[in-house]
Parts: structure tokens; sequence; C-alpha cells
């Protein structure tokens, strides 16, 4: 943000001012940053729904207005082998909420034997003295933190049903419309639990995050099917994974860890899907204009992943007034657990881009410069199965243990 960061600026200013004036300065933080204009003009209006109008925060529901179009195709032809395979694998591996999970474990958020998150999941260390937590609290603000981090994860959900519905419905292969319809259960059912999950044990529910509001509402308005699949099935389901993969492997109660392991090993098939769809459309029916395009978005929504999910609404709930925002950030952005969380997502998201064909010489540049190409050396989804990622997880949690 250059060597003046108006954030630190606004500290001497009335709480109900800055409460205003702060998510505005950020927004003017990340318009400055964006590297090809052009490529986020497309998301003006949603940035001004999520960030100006915070839409996201109001008590009633949302209207989103979709202009994608449906491909019908009466020949029914199998056209994709590797499509058609997810498919018969989604049916095998289908789950009833209600019975694989023990939902009458008791869950305790404030229990230290059964943490939700380990203390230095995001330790408060450097708070200044004056703000130090005592035990107990710090065991509230785990459960505040926990439960964020699962209501972002329940309202992704929502857009994921939604998107994975629209999908099915646009893409021109039938075998990607037969896998597409076990996915608008899988996301059904990703709903049912995470929402289950917070109303019932951790009795919390935060209201969706700005930047996720403004990336949901981007993608619901976009006629164009594959910019909803790159945004939802790669960018946002990669996200998603990270996180998952993270908390799964961190947290010590046992039915948030069976929940999550039932969830990743659905995503799994879900980022597979996606990239076996874009590597197809993005090879045979895109001009390099378009291509490019699609190239410079990918990495200004990585950024914007990156950057921009600091937990502010646990901001506002125990620092606002006593901690500046920027203050804030910087504690989000060294806290271990949110580190290990975006390393987590870019091992997953980098060789993706890199499989579908939105990593070329032209913007490796860019990701080397954010730090970010670094991963691009990974297995992408096609070479990881839900079982092979849990795995993955479960022997790197042996090594930290
Ligand atoms: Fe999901
Ligand atoms: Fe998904």
């Amino acid at each position: 943000m250059g060597m003046l960061n108006p954030l630190s600026l606004t500290r001497h200013l009335p709480l109900n001012v800055r409460r205003r004036l702060e998510p505005l300065l950020e927004l003017v933080g990340v318009l400055r940053s964006v590297r090809s204009p052009g490529a986020m003009t497309a998301m003006l209006p949603s940035i001004g729904r999520g960030f100006v109008l915070r839409q996201g925060r109001q008590a009633g529901p949302t209207r989103m207005v979709s202009g994608h179009s449906a491909h019908f195709d009466w020949t029914y032809r199998h056209d994709f082998p590797e499509m058609r395979d997810l498919y018969r694998r989604a049916k095998q591996n289908q789950w009833d909420a209600e019975v694989a999970l023990s939902w009458d474990t008791d869950v305790d958020p404030l229990n230290p034997e059964v943490p939700l998150l380990p203390r230095d999941f995001f330790p408060l260390d450097d708070l200044p003295a004056r703000l130090t937590l005592t035990v107990e609290e710090e065991r509230r603000f785990g459960h505040s933190v926990t439960a964020w981090m699962l209501s972002q994860f329940l309202h992704g959900e929502q857009g994921a049903l939604f998107a994975a519905a629209q999908v099915t419905e646009s893409v021109p292969w039938l075998d990607g419309k037969l896998y597409g319809s076990t996915q608008v259960v899988d996301e059904g059912r990703h709903v049912e639990v995470f929402h289950r999950y917070l109303e019932q044990k951790l009795n919390k529910l935060y209201t969706v995050n700005d930047n996720l509001f403004t990336i949901i509402d981007a993608l619901m308005n976009d006629p164009r099917w594959d910019m909803k699949f790159l945004g939802m099935q790669i960018m946002i389901e990669g996200l998603a994974l990270g996180a998952f993969g993270t908390l799964y492997r961190m947290t010590r109660e046992p039915l948030l860890r069976d929940l999550l392991r039932y969830v990743i090993q659905d995503e799994a098939r879900h980022v597979h899907y996606g990239v076996l769809a874009l590597r197809q459309h993005i090879s045979t029916a895109l001009t390099e204009r378009e291509r490019r395009e699609r190239e410079d978005w990918a990495f200004e929504i990585a950024l914007l992943m990156r950057n921009r999910f600091m937990a502010h609404e646990v901001y506002e709930e125990w620092f606002e007034g006593t901690l500046s925002r920027a203050q804030w950030n910087d504690l989000v952005l060294a806290a271990p657990g949110l580190q290990e969380f975006r390393n987590v997502m870019f091992a997953r998201l980098m060789p993706n881009l890199r499989y579908i064909g939105l990593l070329s010489d032209r913007i490796k540049g860019r990701y080397e410069e954010a730090g970010l190409l670094r991963y691009a050396a990974g297995a992408d989804a096609t070479r990881l199965s839900g079982n092979q990622l849990i795995h993955e997880l479960d022997t790197q949690a042996g090594q930290v243990a």
C-alpha cells in the first residue's frame, strides 16, 4: 500500500466513523494493487454491492441474477469418459450425513481437553500488554475463530450449491451433466453438515465475509459458465480444500474431524471435475484473448484470497476500538495456522492453474513476484483422489505431532 498506510491515520477518528471509513480505505488498497484492471472491470458492480453496500451483512435474503444459458443435447452421447468415471465414483461414495456422523458427540467449544483449535493456530502473544486475554478469554476467542471459519465454509457451500446447479445446465458434455448432478447433492449435504455443526455444536453463526460475498456475487452474475467454473471449482474450492485440510489436521474435536474428512473426499472430486472441464474448454473453445483474460482474472482472485480473508468479523467482535485494523491484519498474517492454510491452499491451486492452461510464461513472472510460483510444481487434481489427500494430511499430522 506504499509508504504511508492510510489505515494508520484513522486511529484518532471516532469509532463510528472508522467503522465506515476503514473498510473503504482497504478497498482502495485492493483496487490500487490490481495489476490488470481490465480483468477486474466486470467485478466492479459486485465490489460495490459487497464492500460499499455490504449486502452480505443485511438481515434479509439477497437476490442475484444469473444470465447463463442451458445447453441441451438430445443425442445423449457419452462424450467424456473421465467425467463418466467420476460420475461412477461419485455415486459409489455418497454418504448420508445423518448416519455417517456421530451427531450425539458432546462438543464443548471451551473444553481445554478437546480444543477446537490448538492455541498456536492463532496465538495472541503479540498483542499489546494492555489487551492480553485471560485463559478463559483465549478459549472463547478460539471458539470465535473456529465459528467464523466454519461460517465462511457454510456460505461458500451455499455458493457452490448454486454454481454446481448452474454449470450442470450449461456444460456441453452429457457426462459432465450426469457428474454435475452428483455434485449438486454433495454441495447440498455440505450446507447441511456445516449448518448443523454451527447451530447445534458451536451455537454461533457469522455473516458472510465481504470478500467472499463479492466473489460469489460476481460468479452468480457472470453468464459465462466457464467463469463460474473457474471461480467456484478452481479458486473457491481450492481455497476451501486448503482451509478444510488445515482444520482437519489441527482440530482435536472428533466430530469436526470426521465431518471434514467426508467433505474433503467430495471436494477432491469437484476440483477434479473442474480441471477436466476447464482444460478441455480453454484449449479448444477460447480465443487467445479470452484465455488471457481468464489468466489475468485468476491471478487477481488468487491475490485477493491470499491477502483479504482477514476475519474482520472476529476483529469487530473482539478488538474494534482497542486495536487498529492494520494491527489486526498484521496479527492475522503472522498466525501460523492461517499461514499453513495459505500454504495448503496454493499447493492445491497452482498446479491446477498450470494443468488447465492458465499459467503461461506471460503470467509466471507475476506469480513469481507474489511468491506463489514455487507451488506450481505439485500434483494437480487429476492425480489426487480424496483418499490420497486424506492420507497426505494424516501423514503430515504424524510428522508434527
Ligand atoms: Fe462443498
Ligand atoms: Fe465442492
